[in-house]
């Protein structure tokens, strides 16, 4: 692995073959090394894609390199960065897409933060830290793609939004906000760069299950009423609805970049229910969200680069 300034580039990979011998798609994959990111790569690793992955972590990122490359990528390169690292972040996409073009480009890399019971403001560091990785990591990752993808009149943009954009739960306050801001933002993109042979898709997924969903705790009325008895034990089983494994949940985005999706939302029930509590009046839906009481643990991120 080869470090220049604060980039570390790695490259796990099989010889590259000559380009009239390349037949797999090139992406670039934010968030990789676990999750959702994670197990896209390895979904998009079985057609024999030739992938750069983005991450933090070095030693989870080569394992998951090495999982795409074992599930039959044509080369997994690694790319260890902060997304919140404009100038960074604008040179790793220039350079991975003057080395071959991107293709997709799934903006994915994320981080969750939200109150705790009895918590009313979340900590401002915290929610300036996420709003950093969650929003400017986001524009740090596509920006800089816009051009080249347009020049060559195509390419594909994923970004990765939530059911909590839609319509803010009460838990998480910031976390809402920043997600309500990418839908926003892709919305807008898909908009405008159509016209240029680039293709934006948002993703909304439910619950996933991941690092990240099995930090939040989510009670039902139910038991949330057991859970206050003196007699309660002290583990609460999440209610996650919909929730889907890692993999269901690629399969489903990459079937939605493949048809061209502009929204890919799953699962649809809870879609659909989101975009109705949207519109329904205000004070009715806070009074049914407030009978679903949650826990989700502060993220200890701090920092806006
Ligand atoms: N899981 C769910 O239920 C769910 C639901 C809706 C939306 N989402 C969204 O889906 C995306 C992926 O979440 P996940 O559930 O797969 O979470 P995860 O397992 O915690 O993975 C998050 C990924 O983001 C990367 N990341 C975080 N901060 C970063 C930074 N500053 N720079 C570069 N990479 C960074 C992490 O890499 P390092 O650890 O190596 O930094 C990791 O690879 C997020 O945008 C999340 O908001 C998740």
């Amino acid at each position: 692995m080869g470090v220049e300034n604060n980039i570390a580039v790695g490259s796990t990979s099989a010889p590259v073959p000559a380009p009239q011998e390349r037949g797999g798609m090139r992406l670039l994959i934010t968030g990789a090394s676990s999750g959702i990111g994670r197990a896209l790569a390895r979904a998009y690793a079985r057609d024999g894609a030739s992938l750069a992955l983005l991450g933090r972590d070095a030693e989870r990122l080569e394992a998951a390199a090495r999982d795409c490359l074992a599930a039959g990528a044509e080369e997994a390169e690694t790319y260890v960065a902060d997304v919140r690292d404009r100038d960074v972040m604008a040179r790793i996409i220039q350079s991975a897409h003057d080395k071959r073009p991107i293709d997709i480009l799934i903006a994915n890399a994320g981080v969750s933060t939200g109150l705790s019971p009895g918590q009313l403001v979340e900590t401002p560091e915290a929610v300036r830290a996420m709003l950093a990785i969650n929003v400017a990591g986001v524009f740090n990752t596509v920006e800089p793609a816009i051009s080249p993808m347009c020049a060559r009149g195509s390419g594909r943009i994923a970004i990765v939004g939530s059911m909590a954009g839609v319509r803010a739960l009460p838990h998480s306050p910031a976390y809402c906000a920043a997600k309500a801001c990418v839908h926003m933002w892709a919305d807008s993109l898909r908009a405008q760069l159509a016209a240029h042979g680039v293709h934006v898709a948002l993703i909304v997924p439910g619950y996933v299950k991941t690092p990240m969903s099995a930090r939040t705790i989510v009670k039902t009325p139910f038991s949330a009423r057991a859970a206050a008895k003196p007699s309660a034990s002290a583990s609460v089983k999440s209610w996650q609805p919909g929730a889907l494994s890692d993999e269901d949940a690629a399969r489903i985005i990459k079937n939605g970049l493949e048809r061209r999706r502009g929204v890919i939302a799953f699962p649809r029930y809870m879609y659909w229910a989101m975009r109705l509590f949207a519109f329904l009046p205000a004070a009715l839906v806070d009074r049914v969200m407030r009978q679903f009481p949650a826990e989700v643990p502060e993220t200890s991120e701090r920092g806006e680069k």
